[in-house]
């Protein structure tokens, strides 16, 4: 165990987190990558390229490998994978066993691709794992037992919902629907109520400011900056967060029904089980604000956001990598 050289890798839509047991998370940035447009030269990767969404001049492509939680550039994955690996591990003579974290809705063919990319990234050996059992890992559940754990793992691309007992997943759903269609629709409220276009990294901050699928205690407001849609003009407005809680309605309530329909598959005597323990909320988009309340309140199922839910995954990848080779 002790020479177990494992490492767990979650590759995810917003981003890209590496664990390690001893060293617990080794590197977490985000999935992008900046690209010369006309010799496909990489310029920057993660957290550097981040900083120049929305900002890169006309030669510079922003790409995001990884989109609604398949990969939509396979060539780009590759790059980023063998760069964060190097990163966060740098050249070790004995080459990483790497378990691998990808949504439960992809193919058996996108498997097999983010498979031969880690290999191409530097890995020994490889195992993919599914991303609710990964996340059931993480957040300390026991999923070896003949018990129902209900988690559901919303992320940037997608929600992954399933039920785990006896180490695999008995029922799931995965939806292509997440944290980024959240951003998405706030910009679409803003575009529709004020004539305001704003950007993706402007309607995140706003989410994570004052979002929320429930009104907050407090009334909260945000001056948002961004072009006029009418003039072309810089315009700024004040929003609040009962507005966003309206702008956030449809897609909130889409996912609610996501979950409702795997209660509704899930066998009885796992459902016992569920009600006892409640429905665990991992990955970073359930930290929207009052998720949980809307969850319980519409199931009638208590559901509670796991501690430290944007690395659940990456830590039950890690640790599955002491053990699974
Ligand atoms: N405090 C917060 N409130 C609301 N949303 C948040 C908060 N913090 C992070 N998020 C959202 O979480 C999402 C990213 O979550 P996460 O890192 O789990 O995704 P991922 O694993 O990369 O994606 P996927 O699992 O879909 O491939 C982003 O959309 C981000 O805006
Ligand atoms: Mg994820």
């Amino acid at each position: 165990m002790f020479l177990s050289n494992g490492i767990g890798i979650d590759l995810g839509t917003t981003s890209v987190l590496i664990y390690e047991e001893k060293r617990g998370v080794i590197l977490d940035e985000p999935s992008v990558v900046a690209v010369d447009r006309y010799s496909r030269k990489i310029l920057a990767v993660g957290n550097k390229a981040k900083k120049m969404v929305g900002k890169a001049p006309g030669n510079i492509k922003i790409i995001r490998p990884l989109r609604q939680g398949a990969i939509s550039d396979y060539e780009m994955t590759e790059m980023m994978l063998k760069y964060f690996i190097y990163k966060a591990i740098g050249k070790r003579l004995i080459k990483p066993k790497v378990v691998i974290c990808v949504p439960s809705g992809v193919t058996n063919v996108e498997k097999r691709a983010v498979e031969s990319a880690a290999r191409h990234a530097g890995a020994r050996k490889v195992k993919i794992l599914a991303e609710p059992v990964a996340a059931a890992i993480g957040a300390n559940l026991d999923i070896n037992h003949a018990f129902g754990n209900m988690i559901v793992d919303i992320g940037g691309g997608t929600s992954d919902i399933a039920v785990v007992s006896l180490g695999g997943e008995v029922v799931h759903n995965s939806l292509r629907l997440a944290g980024e269609d959240f951003d998405q629709a706030i910009m679409f409220y803003i575009r529709k109520k004020h004539n305001l276009i704003i950007g993706e990294t402007t309607a995140e901050r706003v989410k994570i400011a004052i979002g929320g699928a429930i009104s907050r205690p407090e009334s909260g407001f945000i001056t948002v900056k961004g072009k006029s849609f009418v003039s072309g003009l810089p315009k700024s407005i004040v929003i609040t967060s009962e507005e966003l809680v309206e702008g956030l309605k449809t897609i909130v309530n889409t996912t609610i029904e996501a979950i409702y329909r795997v209660v509704e598959i899930t066998p009885p005597e796992l459902i016992s089980d569920i009600m006892k323990q409640g429905i665990i909320l991992t990955g970073g988009g359930s930290l929207l604000y009052g998720l949980d309340k809307v969850i319980t309140k519409r199931l009638g199922i208590a559901a509670k956001v796991a501690d430290h839910p944007k690395t659940c995954v990456v830590k039950g990848t890690g640790i599955y990598a002491t053990y699974v080779f």
